[in-house]
């Protein structure tokens, strides 16, 4: 069972909302309007952990380790979200979201394969790192660079909780997980795709479609895409970060040599014509 040794390695990290963020060195004058709106979508995407946690919960009826752990991510992403709401609450009260923003991002995400779901969240965490890297540089207010450093460390550590998890099912599962993890590391790296390759911009709830995407239910459904872009820039070089990233740890738990996105492809397209010869 991993959950205690990770439980541990979290609890050994972790950080205090009210004492460890230096609040009293805000500077309003080194802070924009657009800059708070993006605080405000950013609080409401770390609240879409709720329907995520709900998902893993009910997917992973079967797996108790894995569940258990949920129970810490979920307390820290919405940890994530809290901090800045106090950061809005105290700092420019008018962009705080409502509780009915906040709730919006909350819906029921249909049954996923939960080998899937495990590989995109660990993508997701991995990218979320370098987005928060990033922003923490973009910004010139010191308590919002600190948080977002401080969050996206917190992402780094919630990607290696993920990749244990991966690795624990590739024993067990070999062949299957290495499927589930090489597909979705084809569709995570494929920057060509969507820039905003992360969960929130998929499509979770068939019913539900096409409001079915955690970014199409923020307020401002295009902030996304404009922040990453034109606000932080993530470029070319933040997303090469990324893919590295993916691709690295790929290969340490695949045990296959990935130098980049297409010696994924080829590999994912290896696995899946044995699996359909077997
Ligand atoms: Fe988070
Ligand atoms: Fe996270």
């Amino acid at each position: 069972m991993l959950f205690p040794s990770i439980f541990a390695r979290l609890e050994e990290n972790r950080w205090n909302l009210g004492t460890d963020i230096r609040w009293q060195d805000f500077d309003a004058s080194k802070l924009t309007e657009r800059q708070l709106h993006g605080i405000k979508m950013n609080a409401i995407l770390e609240w879409s952990a709720m329907p995520t946690a709900e998902m893993f919960l009910r997917d992973n009826s079967h797996d108790a380790d894995f569940s258990a752990f949920i129970s810490i991510w979920f307390f820290e992403e919405q940890k994530h979200s809290l901090v800045l709401l106090k950061y809005l609450k105290q700092f420019a009260p008018e962009f705080c979201p409502t509780e009915e923003e906040l709730s919006a991002v909350r819906f029921s995400f249909d049954s996923a394969p939960p080998l899937e779901s495990l590989a995109l969240h660990f993508c997701g965490e991995v990218r979320l790192n370098q987005w928060y890297r990033c922003a923490s540089a973009y910004h010139d207010e010191p308590v919002i660079r600190q948080i977002y450093s401080t969050l996206a460390n917190d992402e780094a550590r919630h990607a290696r909780a993920y990749l244990d998890y991966m690795r624990k099912s590739l024993k067990s599962k070999t062949r299957e997980a290495s499927l589930a993890f090489a597909k979705i590391g084809v569709l995570m790296t494929n920057a060509r795709l969507n820039k905003a390759m992360h969960p929130t911009n998929l499509h979770v709830n068939k019913r539900l479609y096409p409001d079915d995407t955690v970014n199409g239910r923020l307020p401002d459904p295009e902030w996304l895409e404009h922040w990453l872009s034109n606000e932080i820039r993530f470029d070319s070089q933040w997303e090469k970060k990324v893919e590295l990233g993916i691709l690295s740890n790929l290969s340490g738990l695949l045990g296959h040599e990935f130098p980049n996105s297409h010696a994924l492809r080829s590999y994912h397209k290896h696995l899946t014509k044995t699996a359909a010869a077997a």
